[in-house]
């Protein structure tokens, strides 16, 4: 009798296309701050070496750091920048390395809004003041949807007229260019996490009385003419996500009734996509201080494993667009799990490849398809495989 042979295989393996981009598999290192740039805003090797070495650790997609678009929207004076063609250069030599090494060069676009103006997290995460002035990193007033401060004890920030918001609106469809010339294939808007564009589309923050505020139409205006706006200078063929905060969260994780909600954001995914965006990457959160991750280490409250995926979900679902989940996804069968479920279309991994960048390349191995290390660079590989089929005696 044959004994029947079945080669395993894996979704999370398995390639997904948008536009003219082939995803090699559903793996992406999530955009993540280092705030380790001078205030140039530019690149620098620490930058190169946290984004190559995703690549050669089997993620098939790596996406930037935020990059901002205005320098008034840095968070830090660490921030890497998108506001002139002086950053391209640095940032071309990112996409290279990741393209040679078979990763899809992704980057994002941002604004920090009433964030901006702060210490670095390391630093305290406050507000910037006397102390950092007097080593050369002076305050300045941020700009926001409304002139109120959503977390107390943070700058406060002015409201931005709408001629400030024609302008952004092209720094955006600008930045959108410089990524392009830079060589990335995907592009992520971040509107999430209480910072600028997040700003409007809530009614936590978002005050105003004009077109940009007021209903839904209004609050999500900003975000419709900036996807329009990227659209135009971002090539047809290449696909366009946006970051969403998809509920704003209240007193604890199970009240999304308040503020935005996961209502509010199947009605702007559906305008988002009718302008051309292709992918709704699934956060939630942080336009309070409240559910910040301070606020569970002051609490003791603990992360759960996935704690976003309901909103990838039921975004994918009601609304038919592909989605990106993130969040506390630890390993590869969940991530596995997710996929086979229809929650999501892509992974997002942030802080467990900052413990592994191999994240990829040992997800495959735990969901059994690179039983012998070949999916592993050849310098790494043929040493480990050998070492394992030697085995270690204790
Ligand atoms: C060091 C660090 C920097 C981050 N910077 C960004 C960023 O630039 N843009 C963004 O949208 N989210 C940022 N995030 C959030 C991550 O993209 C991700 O959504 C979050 O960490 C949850 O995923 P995880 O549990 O896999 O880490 C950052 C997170 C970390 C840990």
């Amino acid at each position: 009798m044959n004994a029947q042979v079945t080669t395993p295989s894996a979704m999370l393996f398995s390639p997904f296309q948008l536009r003219g981009v082939t995803f090699p598999n559903r793996i992406v290192i999530a955009p993540m701050q280092m705030y380790m740039t001078g205030p140039d805003g530019l690149m620098t090797d620490w930058h190169f070496q946290h984004l190559a070495k995703y690549a050669v650790g089997g993620a098939g997609t790596v996406m930037t750091e935020a990059l901002i678009v205005d320098p008034i929207g840095r968070n830090t004076y660490g921030d890497a920048g998108i506001w002139s063609d002086d950053h391209i250069g640095p940032l071309a030599r990112v996409a290279e390395f990741l393209s040679r090494h078979g990763a899809v060069p992704a980057a994002q676009l941002h604004h920090a809004g009433p964030k901006s103006s702060r210490q670095r997290p390391w630093e305290g995460l406050g507000p910037l003041g006397e102390a950092e002035a007097a080593r050369g990193e002076a305050p300045w007033q941020p700009v926001s949807s409304s002139a109120s401060r959503t977390i107390a004890g943070w700058h406060q920030p002015r409201a931005m007229s709408t001629d400030e918001i024609k302008r952004l609106v092209e720094a955006y469809g600008e930045g959108a260019k410089r990524v392009h010339r830079a060589g990335y294939d995907v592009l992520d808007v971040h509107a999430a996490h209480g910072y600028l564009l997040h700003s409007f589309l809530s009614p936590v923050a978002n005050t105003r009385t004009d077109e940009y505020g007021g209903d839904i139409a209004g609050r999500m205006r900003i975000a419709l003419e900036i996807a329009e706006s990227i659209r135009a200078h971002w090539p047809a063929d290449k696909p366009l996500l946006f970051r969403l905060s998809c509920v704003d969260w209240r007193k604890d994780l199970d009240d999304r009734t308040d503020g935005w909600t996961i209502e509010d954001s199947f009605v702007l995914s559906r305008e988002l996509n009718k302008r051309g965006v292709d992918m709704i990457d699934c956060s939630s959160g942080g336009i309070r201080a409240e559910n910040s991750l301070m606020d569970y280490a002051k609490k003791r409250q603990k992360l759960t494993r996935g704690f976003q995926v309901p909103h990838a979900e039921a975004i994918r679902r009601e609304t038919g667009i592909p989605t990106m989940a993130v969040g506390v996804i630890l390993d590869g069968p969940q991530a596995e799990a997710i996929l086979q479920k229809g929650q999501a279309d892509l992974i997002a991994i942030g802080r467990e490849a900052l413990t592994d960048p191999h994240w990829g390349l040992h997800a495959a191995q735990a969901l059994g398809i690179d039983p012998d290390w070949r999916q592993w660079p050849p310098s790494y590989g043929w040493w480990l495989e050998l070492r394992e089929r030697i085995g270690i005696a204790d």
